[in-house]
């Protein structure tokens, strides 16, 4: 699905030049699940960024199913991206002021749907996520586990084949992580999801197909398992 490679990033900085990422090669399967490991600073937000379309390397290649992502420009690039990725983040960057429901609608919303439909697909994403009951609840009056999966339910309303989650279960206790990844697990089947997914937990991490190790900027392992 995904071909990286000889990625290199480097952020100006007042105090110089940053080499984030460091000749990256990394080829992700369609279907797979990948956890990305590294200590913080390490690179992994970067490279998920890269790889989503969010950021453009410096030099090097990324390739998704085939096409150059960054041949695409502008509205093309957002377009596709809207399309065919999902984004969950760690702090899962929830509209406060709207409802489960309404944040979950809100994509559809924004690329033309009706009220309508857009309600009815995201009260039925949420209720596979485990929030039927919680639909008219706002961020606020949600747990961190709730909140996080609102935020699973909007990154898969538009069905996307690849799901993106950086640190998903990054403020959560062990419990709800957990549970966070057991729901991760059974999407992934449902949706026919490849998913890359960022975690400190080595435990959680071993519960993916495959486990890449970043240390500054390098990718130090690449275990097929
Ligand atoms: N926009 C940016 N401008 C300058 N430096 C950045 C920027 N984004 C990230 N960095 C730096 O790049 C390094 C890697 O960051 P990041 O990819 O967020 O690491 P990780 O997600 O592994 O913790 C860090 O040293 C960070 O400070
Ligand atoms: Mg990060």
């Amino acid at each position: 699905m995904i071909r990286i490679t000889a990625v290199n990033k480097n952020f100006h900085t007042v105090s110089g030049q940053l080499h984030v990422l460091r000749d990256i090669d990394l080829k992700i399967d369609v279907g797979e699940r990948i956890a990305i490991v590294g200590t913080s600073g390490a690179g992994k937000t970067t490279l998920m960024h890269i790889m989503g379309g969010l950021d453009r390397p410096t030099s090097g290649e990324v390739l998704f199913e085939e096409r150059n992502l960054f041949a695409l420009k502008g509205a093309a690039l957002d377009a596709f991206r809207n399309q065919t990725i999902g984004f969950i983040f760690q702090f899962h960057q929830l509209l406060p002021e709207f409802t489960a429901l309404e944040n979950v609608m809100m994509p559809l919303l924004i690329s033309g749907q009706s009220r309508a439909q857009a309600r009815g697909q995201a009260a039925d994403i949420l209720t596979e996520t485990g929030l039927g009951e919680r639909l008219d609840h706002k961020p606020g009056a949600l747990s961190g586990g709730e909140q996080q999966r609102v935020a699973i339910a909007r990154a898969l309303i538009q069905n996307p084949r690849l799901l993106l989650a950086d640190e998903p279960t990054g403020n959560l206790d062990r419990r709800t992580s957990d549970e966070i990844f057991g729901l991760l697990g059974k999407l992934h089947t449902k949706h026919n999801l490849t998913m890359v997914i960022v975690t400190h937990n080595d435990q959680l991490a071993s519960r993916m197909d495959r486990v890449v190790r970043i240390e500054d900027g390098r990718l130090v392992s690449n275990d097929p398992n």
